[in-house]
């Protein structure tokens, strides 16, 4: 298979113009979230792609300046910022590293496991737990401090901020959550002492973060160059430096593989073969080791919260330019 790899040359602006032209159609074929109010307002047919290569080149297409909320891709964030101030061994006795066949949200499994914590940490239950850590010593505004600083840093941009329309939405919706967050603190997965709404919080704040494609394209190659320094400031100071070691990138990147399309993760390793992570507001980041970072926003979603129009465009990138990992 690795002999045809990037059969097609490099990626450019003209060959993202043409994803969009031909996937364009595909979101009619998925829905805009509703269950978070706000998210109902958003365009559905809006369809954006950013790539970021390794030789610090940028190039976009279609509505990829648009903003738009994280999400679950904020999963892959706090995942890393636990790791790095738990360590693995700590973060994993509290949430699985099993991919789950169960919707995003579902309760079930945290009752008829053996083990009472959740699969994994890209589905809702085992972020709120990732969350708990975070927020632990109550004090959940330093927890998004550091998990803002983290995507500042990555996307060189100081100014990321909450949509307070979309994270009011969330906290006044978001029974499902409460219900996984009060009943993770019933089994103890969720420490005693834990203010379980500080942690939703802090969870649905990350989750309203806003960002377009070409932060998340920027956040794919962070993870596809394992931590390392992209791109050298004037000075000769790097940004991501120091961020995550390249053990805990590549932690959060077989998560990625495993959970990060949910119910979906296996088809689309399949079809793909990259590392992704979705969210319900349509991004998706996925990235090429050592080569690229992709971002898209297409917010109309399937059945299991992903955006049909960019997995299409994703499984055609791979093909195209031979970036199946396998
Ligand atoms: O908690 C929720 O349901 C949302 N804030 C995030 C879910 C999500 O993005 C699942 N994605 N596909």
């Amino acid at each position: 298979m690795k002999e045809n790899a990037n059969p097609a040359g490099i990626i450019g602006k003209d060959a993202l113009a043409e994803l969009i032209r031909r996937y364009r159609p595909y979101t009619k074929q998925g829905k805009v979230a509703d269950y978070i109010p706000e998210l109902a307002y958003t365009n559905p047919h809006a369809l954006g792609i950013a790539v970021a290569g390794a030789d610090g080149s940028l190039v976009h297409e279609g509505d990829a300046t648009t903003r738009f909320t994280l999400q679950s891709i904020s999963k892959i964030i706090t995942l890393m910022v636990a790791l790095n101030d738990y360590g693995p061994e700590r973060v994993f006795s509290k949430v699985g590293m099993e991919p789950s066949v169960d919707p995003f949200n579902s309760i079930v499994k945290l009752e008829t496991l053996d083990q009472k914590k959740p699969l994994n940490p890209m589905i809702n239950a085992g972020a709120i737990v990732i969350a708990s850590l975070l927020s632990a010593g109550g004090n959940p505004d330093e927890g998004l401090q550091r998990i803002c600083d983290t995507i500042s840093r990555i996307i060189g941009r100081n100014d990321i901020r909450v949509d307070q329309k979309v994270y009011q939405s969330e906290r006044k919706t978001g029974d499902r959550n409460r219900a996984l967050a009060y009943f993770m603190k019933s089994t103890g997965v969720i420490d005693a002492d834990v203010d379980v709404e500080e942690t939703l919080d802090l969870y649905f704040k990350a989750c309203s973060l806003e960002v377009d494609c070409v932060d998340l394209a920027k956040i794919g190659l962070f993870f596809a160059m394992w931590g390392k320094c992209v791109q050298k400031q004037d000075d000769g100071t790097c940004l991501t430096e120091g961020i995550v070691s390249p053990r805990i990138a590549q932690i959060v990147t077989t998560i990625m593989i495993t959970s990060g399309m949910y119910n979906h993760s296996g088809e689309f390793f399949l079809k793909v073969g990259l590392p992704a992570k979705s969210g319900v507001s349509g991004g998706i980041v996925a990235f090429a080791p050592n080569r690229y970072g992709f971002g898209i926003f297409g917010p109309a979603i399937d059945a299991a919260g992903n955006s049909v129009a960019g997995v299409r465009m994703l499984e055609d990138l791979s093909r195209t330019f031979g970036l199946h990992l396998v």
